[in-house]
C-alpha cells in the first residue's frame, strides 16, 4: 500500500498543485503552507494593520503584542535562553550578511575563518567577501565519501588562529546531519566564534540550541512551512553584544542628534524600519501548527518516505547519487544523461523538482559534476508523489537514452 500523508490536506497549496496535474517536490527550495498559516495572515491583514513597537494606540498595541508572540515562540521552539536573543530578519541569507557584516571588527588580517566545502553560497560568498576585504585566510574543510564534513581534517585545519566557524547543520544537497557538536567543540576550544546554518536543518526534528552551545543560529520562515521574506537570527546573549549594528533607521536608536546617534541592543536594535509584520505574525502560526505534530508520527513518515525515494533510486540503472544521503532529500545524476535534460522532461510530464547546482558550485566542481537533480521531501508528500516522480523518470530516461 502507499505511504499516505496524514497532513497532506492541511495544505491548500499542494492540493492546488495536485488538481493541476503537478507533483511538488521542491520543499529544500521552499515549502508549502498549511491552513493556519494562511488563515493567520488573512486574520491579521483584514483584522486592521498597524506598525509595531512605535504606536500607542490599539490597533498598535495588537499588532505589536502579535509580532513579539512569534518572538517567544521561536524562543521556545529553538530553546533560546531569552526572547532577546531571537532576532527577526528576511532570511538565512541575509541573517549571514548580518553576521559578516557585524562580526567584521573582531576579526584581523591573516586570522582564519573555517567553511565547509558543502556549503550554500549564503554560507560561503558572505564570509568568502569579508576574508578578502580583511585580507583573511578562508579555510575549507573538506567531506568524507558519505558527504561528512571530515572531524580529523577538522581538528587538523581549525587552528589557533581560528577566530570564525560558520557550517550547516544539514546540506540543501546531501542530506545529512553532519556532526556539529564536534566541529563546534574545536572551534570553542579555539575560542573561535561558531555560527550555524540551520536553513535545512530546523526544518526535520527539534532543535536545542543551549544545548549545541553555538554563538549564532540562522533559519528561514518560508522552508518551516511559515511566509516568505522573515528569517530567524538566535544569537547568545554574550555574543549577540559583541555583534556591530548594521542597518540604520527607524526603531533601532535609543537617542539621536544630528552628528551621533546611540543604538538599541539586540533585538530591536538589529530590526531597522518596518518589519515583515504579517508574515512574523503568520510565522507564529507555523511554529504553532509544528509544535502541534505527532513528532513521533513526523520521524517515521520522514524515514519512510525517504527510504522509498532512496530505494527506487537505486532500482534504477545509472543512477548515482550525490554522497549518502540520510533524510529529507537526494540528489542525483544518471549516466550519459544531461541533468538539464533530464529536469525538462521530469518538468513536461509535472514533476517539480530542482535541477542544477544548487547554489553550491563548488562542491558541485569538486564532485566533477555540473549539475543534479535533487527531489527534497515535505511532510505533505506521499507514496504517490513518489510513484508519479519514478514513472515520469522511467519515461524521461527512455526518451534519453
Ligand atoms: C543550507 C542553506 N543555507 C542557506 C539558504 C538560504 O536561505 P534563504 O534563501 O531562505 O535565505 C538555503 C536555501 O536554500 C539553504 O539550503
Amino acid at each position: 500500500m502507499s505511504l499516505i500523508s496524514p497532513w497532506r490536506a492541511d495544505f491548500p497549496g499542494i492540493l492546488a498543485l495536485e488538481a493541476e496535474g503537478q507533483t511538488y517536490l521542491d520543499s529544500a527550495a521552499t515549502a508549502q503552507k498549511p491552513q493556519a498559516v494562511l488563515d493567520a495572515l488573512l486574520a491579521y491583514l483584514a483584522g486592521g494593520v498597524a506598525n509595531v513597537h512605535r504606536a500607542q494606540h490599539l490597533p498598535g498595541e495588537r499588532a505589536t503584542r502579535a509580532f513579539e508572540t512569534t518572538r517567544s515562540k521561536a524562543t521556545q521552539w529553538l530553546n533560546a535562553a531569552s526572547a532577546n536573543e531571537i532576532l527577526f530578519t528576511r532570511g538565512s541569507t541575509e541573517s549571514l550578511n548580518l553576521l559578516a557584516y557585524g562580526l567584521q571588527h573582531l576579526l584581523s588580517p591573516g586570522e582564519q575563518i573555517v567553511i565547509s566545502a558543502l556549503e550554500h553560497h549564503a554560507n560561503l560568498l558572505p564570509w568568502q567577501q569579508l576574508a578578502k576585504r580583511l585580507d583573511l585566510e578562508l579555510v575549507v574543510l573538506p567531506l568524507n565519501d558519505a558527504g561528512d564534513i571530515d572531524l580529523s581534517a577538522a581538528a587538523r585545519l581549525i587552528s589557533p588562529r581560528t577566530r570564525l566557524l560558520a557550517a550547516s547543520q544539514l546540506s540543501n544537497v546531501i542530506g545529512r546531519w553532519q556532526p556539529l557538536a564536534e566541529l563546534l567543540a574545536l572551534a570553542r576550544a579555539q575560542g573561535a566564534i561558531t555560527v550555524v546554518d540551520g536553513a535545512q536543518g530546523a526544518v526535520h526534528g527539534r532543535h536545542d540550541l543551549q544545548a549545541l552551545g553555538c554563538d549564532f543560529y540562522v533559519c528561514s520562515s518560508h522552508k518551516l512551512y511559515g511566509p516568505d521574506g522573515v528569517g530567524l537570527l538566535y544569537g547568545r546573549s554574550d555574543a549577540l553584544s559583541r555583534l556591530q549594528h548594521w542597518q540604520f533607521g527607524g526603531e533601532m536608536v535609543l537617542d539621536a542628534d544630528y552628528q551621533d546617534a546611540r543604538f538599541r541592543p539586540a533585538p530591536l536594535g538589529f530590526e531597522a524600519g518596518t518589519p515583515a509584520v504579517s508574515a512574523v505574525i503568520a510565522l507564529g502560526a507555523a511554529l504553532d501548527w509544528l509544535n502541534n505534530l505527532d513528532h513521533a508520527a513526523v520521524a517515521a513518515h520522514e524515514t519512510a518516505l525517504h527510504g522509498e525515494l532512496l530505494a527506487g533510486l537505486a532500482s534504477r540503472q545509472g543512477v548515482r547519487l550525490v554522497g549518502e544521503p540520510r533524510l529529507a532529500l537526494a540528489c542525483f545524476h544518471v549516466d550519459g544523461v544531461h541533468n538539464a535534460d533530464l529536469a525538462h522532461l521530469l518538468s513536461e510530464q509535472g514533476i517539480a523538482v530542482r535541477a542544477g547546482h544548487h547554489c553550491a558550485m563548488p562542491l558541485m566542481k569538486g564532485l566533477g559534476l555540473s549539475g543534479a537533480i535533487r527531489v527534497s521531501l515535505g511532510l505533505y508528500n506521499d507514496g504517490d508523489d513518489l510513484q508519479r516522480f519514478f514513472s515520469a523518470l522511467d519515461s524521461a530516461l527512455e526518451l534519453l537514452r
